[in-house]
């Protein structure tokens, strides 16, 4: 059987979502899914929203900003990588893409720049649950319209926000659209000024969907901003079903991140039947972090014979301390392979749609902040 390898999923499809919960290597495996399709010649975006100051360093750039940044090809020459395509690293700015939006979408430069000089804007644009899930997708569609690309890879909030990733424009809409914002303007364009305590009870129900905002002039700023984003709303609504319908086509890969630590599976697992119900593929697994068996299981008397046939110096302690590291590191891998086998039960086909593809990747000696590293990881992940 050969062997497993994502490259089928950067050679045919546009986009490619990491996902997975906090810290189990989602920014790393973006960014080496990256280098992998550069390596295949194509011009790549890694599109993140993590700062991930080391792994930027690591490709020269001394940090991942809110504009395009090309990793420069001298760095790959330097550490033997041939890279016949181009990366491209972006963190996403969630203000500035939703900025790019109003400015699309305005039905006038008066509507733009009220919305844009809003106080509520600025909630809205920054702190509102849903935001930055919308704004990720936003982002990705226009990148992936603008051509400049062959392949997006998508470094997702952990796994908790990844779940409200997928709801993520039927939310804001409903924040934005509610039932009580849209009456509260209906009660405002009716009563003038003159009710407006009446109204003002009611508000109650408005900042409960969109978070708390007090202080004078709120009222009017809340009335002049819906009725401006009511303009957007046609745009937004019809995007966000676009945006949805895109996330479920042929063009859109599902890779899973997890370890095997049984907490970090039963996510993988529950954010992959999520999903499944959603109409959504669950392309590959990538599970990272795995420990191996040491290669061999020397006892403490062979340790100490091989030191002292090597000229070593390492004293009885010594040898002591390296047998018990070899025997822990045993344990280690045989926890590990049993979680693993765990996974694939739980995936056998049929029960979960398609068998994904799986892939192991080793827990390295130390984290992964240099080119090399991040190539071998690559490899490892398209081994053809
Ligand atoms: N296979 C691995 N072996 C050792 N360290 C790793 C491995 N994969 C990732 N790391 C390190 O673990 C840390 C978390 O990885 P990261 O990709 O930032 O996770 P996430 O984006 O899921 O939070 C980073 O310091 C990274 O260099
Ligand atoms: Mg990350």
């Amino acid at each position: 059987m050969s062997a497993p390898t994502l490259t089928p999923l950067l050679e045919g499809r546009r986009v490619v979502l990491c996902v997975g919960s906090g810290g189990v290597g989602k920014t790393t495996v973006t960014a080496a899914l990256g280098l992998a399709a550069a390596e295949r010649g194509k011009r790549v975006l890694c599109l993140t929203i993590d700062p991930a100051k080391r792994l930027a360093n690591s490709l020269g750039l001394s940090s991942m900003t809110g504009d395009e940044q090309v990793v420069s090809p001298e760095l790959f020459e330097r550490v033997g990588l041939r890279v016949a395509g181009r990366l491209s690293v972006m963190m996403l700015d969630t203000k500035r893409t939703f900025d790019e939006l109003v400015v699309r979408h305005a039905s006038s430069p008066e509507a733009r720049d009220r919305i844009l000089n809003n106080r509520l804007y600025q909630y809205v644009s920054t702190s509102l649950a849903g935001t930055q899930e919308y704004m990720a997708m936003e982002k990705l569609l226009s990148v992936k319209r603008d051509g400049a690309y062959d392949l997006i890879v998508l470094d997702t909030p952990p796994t908790s926000n990844a779940l409200d990733f997928l709801d993520a424009p039927e939310r804001l809409i409903n924040a934005l659209d509610s039932a009580a914002v849209r009456w509260l303007m209906q009660a405002f364009e009716q009563s003038g000024r003159f009710s407006l305590n009446l109204v003002a009870k009611s508000v109650a129900v408005v900042l409960r969907g969109i978070g708390k905002l007090t202080g004078g002039g709120f009222l009017e700023q809340m009335a002049a901003f819906v009725t401006d984003l009511n303009d957007l709303f046609g745009g937004f609504r019809q995007r966000a079903t676009e945006v949805s319908a895109a996330f479920r086509g042929p063009e859109f890969a599902y890779v899973l991140v997890t370890t095997p630590a049984p907490a970090a599976i039963r996510e993988a697992l529950f954010f992959a039947d999520r999903l499944h119900e959603q109409g959504m593929r669950r392309d590959a697994f990538v599970v990272n972090r795995v420990h191996k068996r040491p290669r061999a299981h020397p006892s403490r008397d062979e340790i100490e014979g091989a030191v002292a046939r090597h000229q070593l110096t390492l004293g009885p302690s010594g040898a002591e301390r390296l047998a018990r590291a070899l025997r822990e590191e045993t344990e280690l891998a045989e926890t590990d392979a049993a979680e693993l086998a765990n996974l694939d039960r739980a995936l056998v086909p049929g029960q979960r749609g398609a068998k994904p593809i799986r892939i192991e990747i080793p827990a390295l000696p130390s984290d992964v902040h240099d080119l090399s590293t991040l190539g071998g990881i690559a490899k490892l992940l398209c081994p053809d």
